[in-house]
């Protein structure tokens, strides 16, 4: 093997209460995908956090071609050729795609030194180019998909010449197409002999795409290697010390009386004609691409946005919800996507994050009884095996996974009767997911109702009850347990079986 261009050796990283990096070392090589693996919390956004300038090393320390590096902060990181695109979007919405690209190294006029917008709009121009890109440098931000902002910031990466660029989780809101295209982009970069480091939960992204891999478990090295020496068990063995043998629980199923029934409903724009009903102890899989409308659905269904057609039924009685505390007051919880955005409040204590639907349980007169909230907190915590220094830390200094949970924790809280989840594994690693779906198949052995939305195959299938497939805002397929098969659900996703439905 080639040397290495970035070497970590004796990396320590303390937060309060908590030993974030423990001893670890690492060798990056350039031309090579390098996985970074580890459960919720492993360390590994705080590894790349340390590697870009963010945040200071407690001891040990990283050298670059050779020479040791101390980075005061990102601009030096990204000088010296190291760069980021972060598991939380750091772009800046409101700027253009160019202007972004140019944050922090803008091109100058070399003798007035006034900015020049006509040779960063080229550059930009290139780069998008480059990366087959249809985007114009002039367009905001704000406007873009989530995908192309994970692009556009792997032009800037290349519009820096970075040496080593660093993908954590760079997948988890994309459309498969969308990673096709970041695969075209990895491989693309390997080949201009850049080092990548790439963190994903996804296995088989790291079969993929990766070459080489390193583990880490509680913020501890464990081991490395090829990885086309290695099975996804011997993988999941090193990050969590034993085998998984079982993904999916096994389920008996009973199921009760109808609780919520979804007649026609649609909605302008996102969605027609969804129709469905669910029954206590039932888990109905939404399958569909990314964009497929699902979320769109759900949200409706939550009184999160208006419905322009058809009907919903909860116990047989018309449900016309025109705000979330309607669905609330009706003991439907929804758990969405958007975690960042949505979920949690990250200035806000854990304890409070997960109480605040509640709110009005454990305060009397306007004084919360701090007790009874921690108590709370922590039985729901525990029950999502949330992973923080203790119940009173803010939520953002919870590793992505763990804020993940502590929305799951909050939502199941409240006690619903029709609990929804959109995307509730997404983040999460292989342990944690074992335990939300356990968890999911107990919720529905007590007789909830619970809608399921996943893009993961996989999950539907080892989870549901039934399946509903969305394409393109449009019903087209609505499977049994008994016809559940991975190939005709692919393909009712991609739309190819619309006129069984709707001819
Ligand atoms: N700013 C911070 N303050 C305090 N603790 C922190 C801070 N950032 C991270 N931690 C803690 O450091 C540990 C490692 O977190 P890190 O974000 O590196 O995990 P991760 O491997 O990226 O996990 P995930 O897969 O969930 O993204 C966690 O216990 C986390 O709570
Ligand atoms: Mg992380």
């Amino acid at each position: 093997m080639t040397e290495p261009i970035v070497t970590i050796r004796n990396l320590t990283k303390f937060f309060p209460g908590i030993k974030a990096l423990d001893n670890v070392h690492l060798n990056i090589r350039t031309g090579q995908v390098h996985a970074l693996i580890g459960e919720n919390g492993a360390g590994k956004s705080t590894l790349v956090k340390i590697l870009t300038g963010v945040y200071f090393p407690t001891s040990g320390g990283i050298m670059m071609e050779g020479k040791p590096l101390q980075f005061k902060n990102a601009i030096d990181a990204q000088s010296a050729g190291i760069v980021a695109i972060h598991q939380e979007a750091s772009m800046f919405l409101e700027l253009s795609v160019m202007e972004n690209i140019f944050m922090g190294h803008h091109k100058r006029n070399k003798r007035t030194k006034k900015l020049n917008w006509k040779e960063m709009k080229e550059a930009t121009s290139l780069l998008l180019k480059q990366l087959e890109l249809p985007i114009k440098p002039e367009t905001l931000v704000k406007n873009l998909s989530v995908a192309q902002r994970h692009m556009v910031e792997i032009a800037k990466a290349l519009s820096l010449n970075a040496k080593v660029v660093i993908m954590d989780e760079p997948t988890s809101a994309l459309t498969t197409r969308e990673v096709e295209d970041l695969y075209r982009i990895v491989r693309q970069l390997k080949k201009e002999g850049k080092a990548i480091i790439f963190i994903s939960h996804k296995f088989e992204e790291i079969f993929d795409i990766c070459d080489y891999f390193t583990v880490l478990r509680d913020g501890q090295y464990i081991g490395e290697g090829h990885v086309k020496d290695v099975t996804t068990d011997d993988i999941v063995k090193m990050m969590i010390g034993r085998s998984i043998d079982q993904m999916y629980p096994t389920r008996e199923v009973t199921i009760g009386k109808e609780v919520l029934r979804v007649d026609s409903l649609s909605q302008l724009g996102a969605f027609r004609n969804i129709s469905f009903s669910l029954h206590e102890g039932e888990i109905l899989g939404f399958f569909g691409l990314v964009g497929a409308g699902r979320s769109e659905v759900v949200r409706t269904i939550f009184g999160v946005d208006k419905k322009s057609g058809g009907s919903i039924y909860l116990d047989g009685k018309l449900f016309e919800p025109t705000h979330p505390s309607d669905a609330m007051a009706h003991n439907i919880a929804l758990v969405p996507e958007d975690r960042q955005q949505q979920g949690v409040i990250l200035q806000m204590s854990l304890s409070n994050n997960i109480t605040l639907p509640i709110i009005d349980s454990i305060c009397t007169k306007g004084w919360t009884h701090r007790k009874k909230e921690m108590r709370v907190a922590v039985e729901f915590g525990e029950k999502m095996e949330i992973k923080a220094a203790g119940y009173n830390v803010d939520a953002d200094t919870l590793s992505g996974g763990n804020q993940q949970k502590v929305v799951l924790a909050k939502w199941i809280a409240t006690n619903p009767r029709v609990l929804i989840l959109d995307e509730p594994t997404k983040g999460i690693d292989v342990a944690t997911k074992a335990a939300v779906h356990e968890f999911v198949a107990a919720a529905a052995k007590m007789g909830l109702c619970v809608i399921l939305v996943s893009s993961e195959l996989p999950e539907i299938l080892g989870m549901s009850d039934k399946v509903l497939v969305m394409h393109e805002g449009e019903m087209t397929a609505l499977f049994d347990k008994s016809e559940l098969d991975s190939e005709k659900i692919m393909r009712s996703a991609l739309g190819e079986f619309k006129e069984k439905i709707h001819g």
